[in-house]
């Protein structure tokens, strides 16, 4: 199966000069998200997993996917103000604007192995912040891991002390 022709391109979203890779024609085709799921998993191997990091929003769909399939714990990374419980807060710059990311200070333990998932790797910002708040907490990184990677905009520099997988480059 070809997963890029489930990726639909739109051109000037969320506002002049982006290329958005939008992925709900994937999400409404069951037998392209039990592929790519199948593929994300084949990414991470024999590497034990206790929890999966999954980043707002579009971090979630395969995030808890894949957690279930690790045999492994779902954690949410989330907008500002949207953790209920005590949260540690990570400021970042987006590709297009600055925001921040939280996680519940409980929401890892020390050492355990982590999977940090996310649709897209763009100039990597967000995925830097999340790593931050993963090891803030003592947590593992085994591997980033996302669908897709812009590689043009070259945010594996921004991880360049974690393994980084993707599933499509572009
Ligand atoms: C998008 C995308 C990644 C991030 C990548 O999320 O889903 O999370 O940008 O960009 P970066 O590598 O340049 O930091 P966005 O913040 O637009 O929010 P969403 O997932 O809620 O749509
Ligand atoms: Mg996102």
């Amino acid at each position: 199966m070809n997963l890029s022709e489930y990726i639909r391109n739109v051109e000037n979203f969320p506002k002049e000069g982006v290329h958005f890779k939008d992925i709900t024609p994937l999400l409404a085709n069951k037998d392209a998200v039990s592929f790519c799921l199948q593929q994300l998993v084949a990414m991470v191997g024999d590497s034990k997993i206790d929890k999966v990091v999954g980043i707002e929003s579009r971090g979630f769909f395969f995030g808890t996917l894949l957690a279930q399939k690790l045999n492994a714990g779902f954690v949410p990374i989330r907008k500002p103000g949207k953790l209920p419980y005590s949260t540690l807060k990570e400021p970042y710059q987006l590709e297009y604007g600055m925001d921040a990311l939280e996680i519940h200070e409980d929401a890892i333990k020390k050492r355990e192995r982590v999977l940090l998932h996310d649709d897209v790797l763009a100039t990597g910002g967000t995925a830097r912040a999340a790593c931050n708040l993963i090891e803030k907490l003592g947590g593992e990184i085994v591997q980033c891991n996302f669908l897709i990677e812009l590689e043009f905009l070259n945010g594996i520099k921004k991880l360049q002390n974690h393994p980084v997988k993707s599933l499509l480059k572009y």
